[in-house]
């Protein structure tokens, strides 16, 4: 496969009693009082760090957590997912308080064969989202080799995704990158047709390049959420006071001609769940075409979700990105959580995208997830390979000279 092509697994190297530094994406959501809502990135680490206890590796585990700006920040201090992973994995978690230093230098100094450690946010140093050489030569100094593990990050091209492994003669990919890798990259280079896509989420300015790139790609495109609106709008649809991107009207309708032309089924929401706020407590199902004045369209309605369901059922191929409403608030999670159903359901190969949509899978049931082929714990990622972007993280793995 193109994509992995060069690249060596964690099961390649050999791992006794070597210092090797994992770099996993431990980016869970936090929430007001700091603990986590959704432990999914912790566990899907699991099979790539188990492997390296089991082969006597000392583990050095190195991840960021949310945005701090380059100094350190209690509120994104690793020490709650450190938690998690002990409690997870039933094993000793050493927390030094910085990723570089005296500090992470003793305790990595101390770890023996089998054990491990999980540094401080690599974000607490601006030189890691700069990808600066002496930083990547601080991270190089405390391990023997690297393996990459955190999916969800391998589109920054920082100092611990892409400048680590160009130094580092031994690198590999774990088990949870190349997973991830090999299911998008079955959508992007070999969909079985019919190819069926459903996009969500609030912005067609955040989605464009995707939809772009999957208008080349796939049969049908299900769109729903506030994206819809504008395109519905494009269409002149009136929405009342519903989101609508004023400034992406003509391209809106450039981008519906462009499929028409591409023989690409579009399939919009007929019918849209109303509130007069996003935090109403239940909303009324209306067309498309009589929302009233003041109100929201906050979910996709029924008769949509049967659209999608129908056109889903007969797909080969499926990819879902973002949500079809507010889910957030019950009132509107019907739209999200009956395309989960749907997708869960063909027989195809289904992926879905990371972000609110996996968060979807996830409230939908353990049940409902294990029918879906693979869901991504990546969001900006995933979609970077959709679009066809090669990801700085993987290319940084291939390398074969060290530079
Ligand atoms: C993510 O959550 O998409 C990754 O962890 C990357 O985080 P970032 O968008 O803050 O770089």
């Amino acid at each position: 496969m193109a994509y992995l092509d060069g690249i060596r697994r964690v099961t390649d190297l050999e791992l006794t009693g070597r210092r090797v530094l994992i770099r996993v994406d431990f980016n869970v959501p936090l929430d007001k009082a700091g603990a986590i809502t959704d432990d999914e990135r912790i566990r899907a680490a699991i099979p790539t760090i188990q492997h390296a206890l089991d082969q006597g590796a000392r583990v050095i585990l190195a991840s960021h957590l949310g945005r701090p700006k380059g100094k350190p920040d209690p509120r994104y201090s690793l020490e709650p997912c450190g938690a998690r992973l002990a409690e997870l994995m039933n094993v000793e978690v050493h927390l030094p308080d910085d990723c570089v230093g005296d500090a992470a230098r003793k305790v990595i100094q101390d770890l023996r064969p089998g054990q491990l450690c999980l540094l401080e946010n690599l974000r607490f140093h601006p030189e890691e989202e700069a990808n600066e050489e002496g930083f990547v030569k601080l991270l190089a100094d405390l391990c023997d080799s690297y393996v990459s593990d955190a999916f969800g990050t391998l589109h920054r091209a920082h100092a611990s995704t892409a400048g680590l492994p160009r130094v580092k003669t031994e690198r590999a990919m774990g088990f949870l990158v190349a997973s991830e890798v090999a299911s998008l990259a079955r959508v992007v280079d070999s969909p079985e047709r019919p190819f069926v896509a459903v996009l969500g989420g609030a912005k067609v300015a955040d989605k464009i390049d995707v939809i772009e790139a999957l208008l080349g790609k796939c049969s049908a495109l299900c769109i729903g959420g506030a994206m819809a609106n504008t395109l519905l709008a494009a269409q002149g649809h009136a929405l009342g006071q519903s989101r609508v991107e004023r400034d992406w009207l003509a391209r809106g309708r450039t981008l519906l001609e462009q499929a028409h032309d591409r023989g690409v089924e579009i399939l919009l929401p007929t019918d849209v769940v109303t509130a007069p706020s996003l935090e109403a407590a239940e909303g009324e199902v209306r067309s498309v075409s009589h929302v009233p004045e003041d109100q929201l369209a906050l979910d996709i309605g029924p008769a949509t979700v049967i659209a999608f369901a129908e056109k889903l059922a007969k797909a080969r191929t499926v990819f879902w990105n973002g949500p079809m409403g507010l889910f957030e608030n019950a009132a509107f999670a019907r739209g999200t959580l009956g395309v989960a159903e749907a997708v869960a359901s063909c027989p195809g190969f289904t992926v879905v995208g990371g972000g609110d949509s996996a968060a979807a899978v996830r409230q939908a049931g353990p049940e409902l997830a294990a029918r879906i082929d693979h869901v991504s714990t990546g969001g900006g990622a995933a979609l970077e390979l959709i679009e066809g972007k090669r990801l700085p993280g993987v290319e940084a793995l291939r390398v074969q000279e060290v530079s």
